[in-house]
């Protein structure tokens, strides 16, 4: 390599780090948080479930009142909670003509009782509209339809993680968002027109292909043009305020809407608009640069220079075309173009890539076996959810003061640790429910730190030639792990405390795992496969850090210097040091548990 080494981030200060362009940008980020919001949410809306009782043609031709009906008809049964209430699929087996004839006005409870085949719904418990659910009376018996949608949809999603993920990396960010803009419009209109259980199969499974990549992909294209300064504002501000705004007036729009066909086909048309991007959106720089197509990126660096009232000295230029040429010639010289099967090819990487995966999936049973555990724990549910709930903001704080203070590496390895150690510690107190309650809440409250550390760590450790493939590949491996968690929870039937020795047990482990892992703070990301076997070779085994910091930022680099170095150790002078930062998380993934709790149809519910 020659002294001119020039890369993107040498050049991305000459473009304007934070211009007009990025505002442009910022408010791209609108549409794909409105698209991802109603890709997942308008499912809850339309299979809504409202109030319901079993149907008696007779009485409803009498000119009854519907509670005159329910009290001739419906008999009385014990919920979930033990209280009384009003049966929802059984009936009283009697001649109703006969009773009314006879002036009888109340059922009497010896009557004999049978499941019954049409229903009365009272939407007025659920906004006023017909669901999906009572219009093809997806109740009682049928009950589970909508659960198994639900499952339906998770399981397009894995398909379609893998796939959009691959062809990302592959053909660009542009064309993918653009087919995932296509396919979710499409899949929503045909929901609309669904009749049956099937169609509705089929089309939730193609909408659930589409499910994050919708979104995820414009959000990496910003991330991959935003200057390490701004890059938390850009992303993550927006996030709040696009997602939750789209969030916020989804129900709303549900109930003004009133109809859950129109609604589905309403919530086809900004992904429909979407696919615009394709004549709007110029490619992220940085893939065309991974692909060597570098006449591309600087056509279009320029462009965004222009915007941005700003001007590229033609030697950086120069620079960047000679860099990405070599680059490419190497990259070519040894690989056509990487594979996530090329992470496991190489010692090092391989072993990073199975540690990332293991760890992502023990963090996925803990997680998820913590949320599910709340249920078993002696605590008033609501009080549980107000308590977790209020534990957010401590975990924000304290991850946005340590993450890049104190490196991925040993926060996850501590916070995994002390989950473990307060689950395991409610062994000291096997009768006090207190003690338990509040020492499982902390230990939820660790691994939700890890959590969050998880997303950003895997991202950033997995080389940028296959880093959105890589990441689908290890989520995928989580969602499976998670399946398991039911079934530990479910072991509280035993002994209430074993799910949590379980949990912490399997936190340790991770926490384990996370220390063989190279750590990402104050690195350049990997690019290339190669990058990624050489990362983190210069560390050992005790690096952190919060201790060699102010060495190296005592002694920033020369441009000349940096180049001669390998690129994997090549440490940038002060004002890049954050760029590693926080490259992946976001606070959308972080407000959204909802992904990790895969709906596992209760088998003991099918018929
Ligand atoms: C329907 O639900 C509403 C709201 O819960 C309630 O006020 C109303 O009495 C119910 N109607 C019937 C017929 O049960
Ligand atoms: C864990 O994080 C989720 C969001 O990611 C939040 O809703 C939940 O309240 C958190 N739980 C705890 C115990 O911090």
């Amino acid at each position: 390599m020659d002294s001119d080494y020039v890369d993107f981030d040498d050049v991305l200060p000459h473009v304007g780090e934070f211009g007009t362009y990025h505002w442009l940008l910022f408010f791209g980020l609108a549409p794909a948080a409105l698209n991802l919001a109603l890709i997942y949410f308008v499912q809850f809306f339309i299979t809504l479930q409202p109030q319901h009782w079993c149907a008696v043609a007779v009485l409803q031709d009498a000119g009854l009142s519907a509670e005159q009906r329910r009290a001739l008809s419906v008999p009385f049964t014990r919920n979930s909670l033990g209280a009384e209430v009003q049966s929802s699929c059984q009936v009283y087996d009697v001649d109703y003509l006969g009773l009314l004839q006879g002036g009888v006005t109340t059922a009497n409870t010896s009557w004999p009782v049978r499941d019954c085949h049409a229903w009365e719904y009272n939407i007025s418990t659920s906004g006023n509209y017909h669901s999906i659910v009572s219009e093809l009376n997806w109740v009682c018996e049928k009950e589970w339809y909508a659960t198994l949608a639900q499952s339906v949809f998770f399981l397009g999603a894995v398909f379609g993680g893998l796939l959009f993920g691959w062809a990302a990396d592959r053909y660009g960010r542009v064309p993918v968002l653009v087919a995932t803009n296509l396919l979710g419009g499409l899949a929503s209109l045909l929901t609309a027109l669904s009749t049956s259980l099937a169609d509705f199969l089929v089309y939730r499974f193609v909408a659930g292909m589409v499910f994050d990549n919708i979104f995820v992909m414009m959000y990496v294209l910003v991330l991959e043009y935003v200057g390490p300064l701004h890059r938390t504002l850009v992303a993550n501000l927006s996030i709040a305020l696009f997602y939750m705004g789209a969030t916020v007036a989804l129900p709303w729009l549900a109930i003004w809407v009133g109809n859950w066909r129109l609604l589905t086909a309403i919530s086809a048309v900004p992904m429909i608009v979407s696919c615009c991007a394709h004549w709007i959106l110029p490619e992220s720089a940085r893939w065309l640069l991974s692909q060597g197509r570098v006449k591309e990126t600087v056509k279009i660096l320029k462009t965004i220079a222009h915007l941005n009232g700003r001007f590229i000295p033609a030697k950086v230029l120069d620079g960047l075309e000679t860099t990405a040429q070599q680059e490419a010639e190497e990259a070519t010289s040894k690989q056509l173009s990487a594979s996530i099967f090329d992470l496991f090819k190489t010692p090092r990487l391989r072993r990073t890539t199975i540690a990332v995966s293991l760890l992502w999936m023990l963090l996925s049973i803990v997680y998820d076996g913590h949320a599910r555990n709340v249920a078993n724990l002696p605590l008033d549910v609501f009080v549980a959810f107000t308590v977790a709930s209020a534990t957010e903001l401590p975990a924000d704080l304290f991850l946005i003061l340590t993450l890049d203070r104190w490196g991925r590496r040993w926060l996850a390895f501590g916070t995994l640790v002390f989950s473990g150690f307060f689950s395991i510690l409610t062994l000291a107190f096997p009768d006090n429910a207190l003690a338990v309650a509040v020492l499982a809440i902390l230990g939820r409250f660790c691994v939700n730190i890890t959590y969050n550390i998880g997303l950003q760590y895997a991202a950033e450790l997995l080389p940028t030639v296959v880093r959105a493939q890589g990441v689908a590949g290890v989520h995928v491996a989580g969602y499976l792990a998670a399946l398991l968690s039911p079934a530990v929870v479910y072991m509280a039937t035993i002994n209430p405390l074993i799910p949590l020795v379980i949990l912490g047990v399997a936190s340790v482990a991770g926490g384990c795992i996370a220390l063989l892992l190279p750590e990402t703070l104050h690195r350049d990301l990997p690019q290339t496969i190669a990058d990624g076997e050489q990362f983190g070779k210069d560390q050992n085994f005790c690096y952190f850090p919060c201790l060699v910091q102010d060495k190296q930022s005592t002694q920033p680099l020369s441009l000349g210097e940096i180049g001669q170095q390998p690129s994997f150790i090549r440490h940038r002078a002060s004002m890049r040091a954050s760029l590693r930062g926080e490259t992946y998380r976001s606070s959308l993934i972080r407000h959204r548990p909802e992904v990790i709790y895969i709906p596992i149809v209760d088998f003991k519910m099918l018929p």
